[in-house]
């Protein structure tokens, strides 16, 4: 089949390439002429793995532009551009709206549009009448793709999700878009078809449960830290119930990103101008306590340091979660800041996020105090204590004999709890974790 892919960031780029690898000839449309050039000669513009031999394999089938018009080729458009969180917390449309109406003019009749774009519920139902004009038809189809495993969640998503109009147009749409992922469903991977407002719906549901596990864990990581308990054993023993599950309660310095966060803010949003935002005040609760966690790491140095004025830290991770380069809401990067707006002289380190990050230091007036590295060795030299904010394997991987004879002072806060605490022990470190000493 012939689809267009409109917007290519994250989601809309691994996509395209993703709908590539299903055989089909893709076209991947951008407003942003340096992205659309990279992703031509098919170079990913993010670090996500597997992504650049994807976009190698089936440049054949894929090609990247800025004109709109291109689209007027092609019988299936997806939808994938951002929905930023607004200053007020709720979803900026701005992106979807003018995806829409750059579409609608190069649309046919029985042309299928499909969004997977984040949106507040009832999103769907609004932009259907403008598509419907055009003879086409509008379904939802939600991504729930997780960064550093995009590619896999795209081919092998744990399940399909398609917001349909209701009658016969939703039947012709579950039909088509059936098509496009026909080698998926083979897989017999589970596909739900129902409303707009479900499928919308389902995607903030679903990060909002996921917030709400990490800001649960992250709770009791607190009650841990006052009563002695360890939390990470108590997240293996209520994991062992199967009705709770152990995954996504790996207690730290909490979640970030450009979803979870903004995702649970416009749910609120949302909600409070449907008038039923009360029912959802414990999602503010869950992005309070996420939020204490990054104050909770200055609060631990404060108490192993005296004071962070005036000391060296070393800080290794900057990108929101391993095995990506994105520092969008990171809690490593924020942590880094918040230590160098107290005075201290901050080096952090990161494989991937060291390169995005050296713009946004300078943005906010810290590259006097922060300084960004790839070489997490060069960042402890010197060092009081060191923070582990991000857990990248390398990291894990390190030798607490080698690093602390490199630092002046042994402590470390493992704020992702990923350390082998008996070993940084035993080579002479003060050990801190979140909700486990
Ligand atoms: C998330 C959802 O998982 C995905 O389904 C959705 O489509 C987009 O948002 P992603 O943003 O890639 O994906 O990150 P995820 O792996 O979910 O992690 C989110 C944050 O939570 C990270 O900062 C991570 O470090 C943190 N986290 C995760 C924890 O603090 N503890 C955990 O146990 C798990």
């Amino acid at each position: 089949m012939k689809i267009s892919v409109v917007g290519c960031g994250y989601l809309g780029a691994v996509h395209a390439a993703s709908m590539a690898e299903l055989g089909h000839e893709v076209i991947g449309i951008d407003i942003d002429p340096a992205r659309i050039e990279s992703l031509q000669q098919g170079i990913a513009p993010f670090h996500e793995p597997g992504f650049d031999a994807l976009l190698k394999k089936n440049a054949s089938r894929l090609t990247f532009t800025t004109d709109m018009s291109a689209a007027a080729d092609t019988r299936v458009h997806f939808v994938a551009v951002g929905t930023p969180q607004s200053a007020d917390g709720s979803a900026d449309m701005t992106y979807v709206n003018g995806a829409i109406k750059g579409l609608v003019p190069h649309l046919l009749k029985g042309d299928l549009v499909v969004g997977k774009s984040t949106v507040p519920v009832g999103t769907a139902e609004r932009l259907s009448a403008h598509v419907t004009q055009a003879g086409a038809i509008l379904m939802w189809n939600p991504e729930f793709l997780r960064e550093g495993f995009a590619v896999h969640d795209t081919l092998r998503p744990d399940r399909l999700v398609y917001g349909v109009p209701e009658g016969t147009v939703g039947d012709t749409a579950t039909a088509v878009l059936d098509e496009v992922y026909a080698d998926i469903l083979a897989k017999e991977t589970p596909r739900l078809v129902m409303n707009f407002a479900t499928a919308e719906l389902v995607k903030v549901a679903a990060n909002s449960f996921l917030a709400t596990k990490i800001s649960f864990i992250n709770a009791m990581a607190e009650i841990a830290d006052v009563t002695g308990a360890n939390v990470t054993q108590l997240a293996d023993a209520i994991g062992y119930d199967t009705r709770i599950g152990r995954r996504f309660l790996n207690a730290g310095i909490g979640f970030g990103g450009g979803c979870l966060p903004k995702d649970i803010r416009g749910f609120v949003a949302r909600a409070e101008e449907l008038g039923v935002g009360e029912v959802l005040s414990f999602l503010k609760a869950v992005d309070d306590i996420n939020i204490r966690r990054r104050t909770r790491v200055v609060d631990v140095l404060t108490e192993e340091l005296g004071n962070v004025e005036g000391k060296t830290i070393a800080v290794w991770g900057i990108s929101f979660k391993p095995d990506s380069d994105d520092i969008r809401d990171s809690p490593a990067l924020d942590i880094a800041e918040s230590l160098a707006r107290a005075g201290a002289t901050v080096v952090s380190a990161d494989p991937e996020g060291w390169k995005p990050a050296q713009a946004r230091v300078e943005r906010a007036g810290l590259s006097m105090s922060l300084t960004t590295t790839s070489d997490h060795r060069a960042a402890v030299q010197g060092a009081s204590a060191l923070v582990v904010a991000t857990e990248w394997k390398v990291f894990q991987d390190e030798d607490p004999e080698i690093i602390a004879g490199l630092m002046t002072q042994k402590v470390v806060v493992d704020g992702r709890n990923c350390l082998n605490s008996g070993s940084w022990k035993a080579a002479g470190f003060h050990y801190r974790g979140m909700g486990r000493n």
